[in-house]
């Protein structure tokens, strides 16, 4: 049984935080972050938490669907950055939209969407859903290491979130796959206060070989689409849109020359808000659909990679079953 996207929705928090003002306690340059990575700014939490951004995500994307969080069936959270290590965040999210579903999170570093995404199918196929609520809320800010000029620039906080509802014909493919390695990016665990605990403890801090995750992130976008167009036997070239994780502008570039993709079919959301982990891809999905640029029938290609490592893609048709 199929699903397809019927509502989109984002929330960012209000504080913008620019390249220069960085510069101003670390050793880089706006010249820097913009070359290297495409980033000019991006948004980061003073007072909202991630409660309040998940669920304004998850309003916004209701609204755009015409649903009701009474209607909702399960909510699918993607985060690795809740502000509770228990409940889960999407139970945070159903309290405050007033849904009565099961709720559950997904960890899958920058892949959280589509993993969430493969977790809702799997619902739809057992009939046990017809609508759900997949929202990605990350808090990145909260793990990284702010006198780390190699990884603290390269983040930013914000949630989206997307409505499912059962029927259509996609997802053409939907594959998740993970090359086990918790060494290239990496936030180690809490100390917590066992007092027979003799185990070492790291700060819970953005740990990561950047250069490692760069080329794993250009060879994981390549190699998916390639396969899901194989797998769903239509061209990369019948693809309309292109919305991969938002790294960095470089990783884009690479992956775009090498599958001969024309820079107006992918979506770039970086330059103002970092990379969200998981919330970038469903972000850049509202962003498109605010715009509407995304139209009926469509086809569009995602893939995300990150943490685990982790990969997941997904080929969707947009748009179609309502109520
Ligand atoms: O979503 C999770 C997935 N994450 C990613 O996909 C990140 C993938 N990796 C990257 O985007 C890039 O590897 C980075 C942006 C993290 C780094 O870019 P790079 O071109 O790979 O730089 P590098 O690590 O090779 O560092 C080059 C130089 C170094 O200085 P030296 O050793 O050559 O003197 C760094 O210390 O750049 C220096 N550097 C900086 N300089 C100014 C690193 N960060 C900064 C900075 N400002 N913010």
């Amino acid at each position: 049984m199929s699903f397809s996207i019927v509502g989109t929705g984002s929330a960012l928090p209000d504080r913008v935080v620019t390249n220069g003002e960085l510069s101003s306690f670390l050793d880089t340059s706006d010249e820097w972050i913009r070359t290297r990575t495409g980033i000019s700014e991006r948004r980061v939490c003073t007072t909202e938490t991630l409660d309040e951004l998940a669920s304004a995500a998850a309003e916004q994307a209701l609204e755009s669907a015409g649903a009701r969080a009474s209607e909702l069936d399960l909510i699918v959270c993607s985060t690795t950055t809740s502000d509770h290590l228990l409940p889960a965040e999407a139970c945070a999210v159903a309290e405050r939209i007033g849904a009565t579903c099961p709720a559950f999170d997904v960890s899958a570093g920058c892949a959280g969407f589509v993993f969430a995404l493969d977790a809702a199918e799997g619902w739809f196929a057992r009939d046990r859903a017809r609508r759900v609520l997949v929202v990605s809320a990350e808090k990145m800010s909260r793990i990284l290491d702010w006198s780390d000029r190699a990884t603290c620039v390269l983040f930013g906080d914000g949630a989206a979130a997307a409505i499912l509802e059962q029927g259509g014909d996609g997802p053409l493919s939907l594959r998740l796959s993970t090359r086990a390695n918790t060494s290239d990016l990496n936030v180690p665990g809490i100390a917590g206060s066992s007092p027979f605990d003799r185990t070492e403890h790291p700060a819970s801090l953005v740990e990561m070989r950047g250069r490692s995750v760069f080329r794993f992130g250009v060879m994981s976008v390549v190699s998916e689409v390639q396969a899901m167009s194989a797998e769903a036997g239509v061209g990369v070239s019948d693809i309309d849109h292109f919305v991969f994780h938002q790294a960095n502008e470089r990783i884009l570039d690479a992956a775009c020359e090498r599958l001969g993709l024309e820079p107006g079919r992918v979506a770039h959301t970086l330059a103002d808000t970092g990379n969200m982990s998981s919330a970038c891809i469903p972000y850049a999905l509202d962003r498109l659909a605010r715009a509407g640029e995304l139209c009926e029938g469509e086809l569009v290609a995602l893939v995300g990679f990150g943490a685990g490592l982790d990969v997941g893609s997904a080929l969707l048709r947009w748009g179609s079953p309502r109520g």
